[in-house]
C-alpha cells in the first residue's frame, strides 16, 4: 500500500496538516491537492478543532511546488481544472473561520509559496527558501501568487520575484514582511509554531473568526464597507458569552475561560 501523501492529526485544539511527499519535495500533484481540501473541511468542521498548522514532511521543503512531471503535454484547458483546484484550496485555507499558521521548514516555491501565503501566519527556520519560479518554466504562479503576493511584501517586491522566479532566503523574506518570525532551527521552528498555535487555542472562537474575516475584507473590500463590517462584527463580539467572560477575568484579576460561544 502506498504512503499517505497528506498526513492529519489533532491535539490539544490544534490540526496539524503535513504535506508527506518528502522525497518529491511535497511537489502538489492532484492526489495531495485533494487531500488538503478534505483535511481543511474537516479541520474546520471539528469542534475540537480551533487552530491549524499547515506544513511539509522532511528537512528540505515545505513544497517545492505544482508537480511539474504532470506539466509536458498539458494545453490551458487540461491544466485548468488543477490550477482552480489550486486557488479554489488557497480561498478555503484564507477563508476559513479558523487561524491556518504556515510552519516552512525549506523550500516553499511556487505553489508551496501561494499555500503559505493563503494561511493567517507564517513562521520558518532559517534554511526556508521562497519563491515563484513559474518564470523559469515559461509560465506564471497560479494558485493566487500575482494576487497575495503583491499585497504581502508590496508591488515592485513581487514584481522583481515573479519575473526574475528568484528564491530569497528566509531572512529576505522576513525583511520583506513575506514571514513573520524566522528559528534556528526545524525543531525549534515546530516548537515555536506549536507555541502560537496553543496561544491562539486558548482566544475566544467567535471574536478569532470575525477578526480574520475583518482583517481578510480590508484586502478585498472599500474602506467604507471595511469600517462598517468591523463596526458590525465589534458590536457582535458583545452578544457573545466570551465577552461577558474575558471582560470579568479581567476585572477579577484572573484568566478567562473561554467557551466560543
Ligand atoms: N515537481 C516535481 N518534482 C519535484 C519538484 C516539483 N515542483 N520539485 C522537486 N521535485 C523532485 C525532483 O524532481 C527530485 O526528484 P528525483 O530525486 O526523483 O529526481 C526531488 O524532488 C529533489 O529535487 P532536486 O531538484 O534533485 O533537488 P535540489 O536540491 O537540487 O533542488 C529545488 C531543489 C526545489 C530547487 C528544485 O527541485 C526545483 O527547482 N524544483 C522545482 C521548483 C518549481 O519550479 N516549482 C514551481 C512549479 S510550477
Amino acid at each position: 500500500m502506498s504512503e499517505q501523501e497528506v498526513l492529519y492529526e489533532v491535539a490539544d485544539g490544534i490540526a496539524t496538516i503535513t504535506i508527506n511527499r518528502p522525497t518529491k519535495y511535497n511537489a502538489l500533484n492532484n492526489t495531495v491537492r485533494s487531500a488538503l481540501t478534505d483535511f481543511f473541511k474537516k479541520a474546520e468542521k471539528d469542534d475540537a478543532v480551533r487552530v491549524v498548522i499547515l506544513t511539509g514532511a522532511g528537512e528540505k521543503a515545505f513544497a517545492a511546488g505544482a508537480d511539474i512531471t504532470g506539466f509536458p503535454g498539458i494545453d490551458s484547458k487540461k491544466v485548468r481544472p488543477a490550477a482552480l483546484q489550486g486557488q479554489e484550496l488557497s480561498v478555503y485555507i484564507e477563508s476559513m473561520s479558523k487561524p491556518v499558521i504556515a510552519a516552512v521548514n525549506g523550500f516553499a516555491l511556487g505553489g508551496g509559496c501561494e499555500l503559505a501565503m493563503a494561511c493567517d501566519i507564517r513562521y520558518a527556520s532559517a534554511n526556508a527558501r521562497f519563491g515563484q519560479p513559474e518564470i523559469l518554466l515559461g509560465i506564471i504562479p497560479g494558485y493566487g501568487g500575482t494576487v497575495r503576493l503583491p499585497r504581502l511584501v508590496g508591488l515592485g517586491m513581487a514584481k522583481e520575484l515573479v519575473y526574475t522566479g528568484d528564491q530569497i532566503k528566509a531572512d529576505e523574506a522576513l525583511r520583506i514582511g513575506l514571514v513573520n518570525k524566522v528559528f534556528d532551527s526545524i525543531e525549534a521552528l515546530h516548537e515555536g509554531t506549536k507555541e502560537l498555535a496553543t496561544k491562539l487555542v486558548g482566544k475566544p472562537g467567535v471574536a478569532l473568526k470575525l477578526a480574520k474575516q475583518s482583517l481578510n475584507n480590508a484586502w478585498q473590500q472599500t474602506l467604507t464597507d471595511n469600517l462598517a463590517f468591523e463596526l458590525d462584527s465589534f458590536c457582535q463580539t458583545f452578544d457573545t458569552e466570551d465577552k461577558e467572560e474575558g471582560v470579568a477575568a479581567f476585572l477579577e484579576k484572573r484568566k478567562a475561560e473561554f467557551k466560543h460561544k
